[in-house]
């Protein structure tokens, strides 16, 4: 038996493969490498001191995902792939619907073809209301997302929920991630962006390796502490183990749906996350407060109570840990994975 994991090659699947074989499953991995490097397979592979069988195919193609769930007997998906940059998703919507939807279609259809009902799927912290008040709990409001990917995330749970109000049986484990960063301790693996980074984090490792000038601080006017962003940042390996919990929880599991937030459960503002990362690795981090950045809002953190009692699952990283970590993998790997 073994786990598909698609876009397994992208910055949190690399990470969750290293954990799922670290706790003795045997993962097939399917990526088209659109955001992702063939690099960090092998990386991944080196770390995992295991091999695997990787598929290079779109994950929207039923005819590609039906050879793999012929050949291998997969007894849960794990589903990553999918695009994911929010500014790009608000210049590419029809992208982002065809291929974060589609791909999930394609993939509950085969799967009830061939027998498979347990799936932990990729979502996001973006699919919650922007006015909630904090933390946010699984049963905070959703929907009125602010950008076309928080959109497709939404949709997709929708989906994997009437899938399994339609009585195939499934267990849909969807995992709302709040803001993952930091890398895998070897230094051999980590985020990389293919253009600009959106995100903070892998931002701050470029203009710590000189690659960027300096940081852009979108806005210090909000109504926090220090005026700037307040997040929810967990270590991608806490993160990659979480999966791991979910995987061994739905197999438990005798079908229905569970919705769980992945995070600390602490927030931490933009000018907190710089000073750590500054306090971490002793690199100095230039920066520049500019106007405020569309669509973002001022706080968003984790109520962490039900992946504790449902997964027995809560982050053990610290941030410094996660600032050291990225620091290593970037120090290391000042191009990424390169071409
Ligand atoms: C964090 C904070 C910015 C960049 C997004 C997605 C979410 C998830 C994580 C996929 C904010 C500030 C950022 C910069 C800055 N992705 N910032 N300068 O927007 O919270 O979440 O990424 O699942 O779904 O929505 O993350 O890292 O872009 O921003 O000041 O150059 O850093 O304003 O306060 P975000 P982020």
């Amino acid at each position: 038996m073994a786990i598909f994991v698609t876009g397994g090659a992208g910055y949190i699947g690399s990470h969750t493969v290293i954990e799922l074989i670290k706790s003795g499953y045997d993962v097939v991995v399917a990526d088209n490498f659109s955001n992702s490097k063939r690099e960090a397979v092998k990386r991944v592979k080196e770390l995992a001191g295991k091999d695997f069988s990787l598929y290079e195919i779109d994950v929207c193609n039923g005819k590609a995902l039906d050879k793999i769930f012929t050949i291998h007997d997969i007894e849960c998906v794990i589903h990553f792939a999918g695009l994911k940059a929010v500014g790009e998703s608000v210049k590419k919507p029809l992208e982002y619907y065809k291929n974060n939807l589609n791909s999930t279609i394609a993939l509950s259809n085969t799967m009830i073809r061939h027998g498979v009902n347990k799936i932990i799927f990729s979502s996001s912290a973006t699919v919650y209301c922007p006015d909630n008040k904090m933390p946010l709990t699984e049963d905070s409001l959703t929907g009125g997302c602010t950008n076309p990917y928080g959109w497709t995330k939404y949709m997709c749970e929708q989906i994997l929920t009437d899938v399994v109000n339609a009585g195939s049986g499934f267990t849909a484990v969807m995992l709302r991630y709040f803001n993952p960063i930091g890398a895998h301790e070897s230094g051999k693996i980590g985020e990389d962006p293919q253009d600009i980074p959106n995100n903070i984090m892998p931002y701050i490792a470029q203009t710590a390796v000189g690659r960027r000038e300096f940081l852009k601080i979108f806005g210090d006017d909000y109504d926090t502490a220090d005026g700037t962003g307040v997040r929810d940042y967990l270590h991608v390996v806490d993160l990659a183990e979480g999966h791991v919990a979910a995987v061994k929880y739905a197999a438990q599991s005798s079908g229905g749906v569970d919705i769980i937030n992945l995070g600390t459960g602490n927030g931490v503002s933009v000018l907190e996350l710089v000073t750590a990362f500054e306090d971490a690795t002793g690199v100095k981090i230039p920066r520049e407060v500019v106007s405020r950045r569309p669509g973002d809002i001022a706080i968003c953190y984790a109520a962490t109570d039900k992946a504790k009692n449902l997964l027995g699952w809560e982050t053990k990283k610290t941030l410094k840990e996660a600032c050291a970590d990225t620091w290593r993998w970037q120090k290391n790997n000042p191009g990424g994975y390169g071409l």
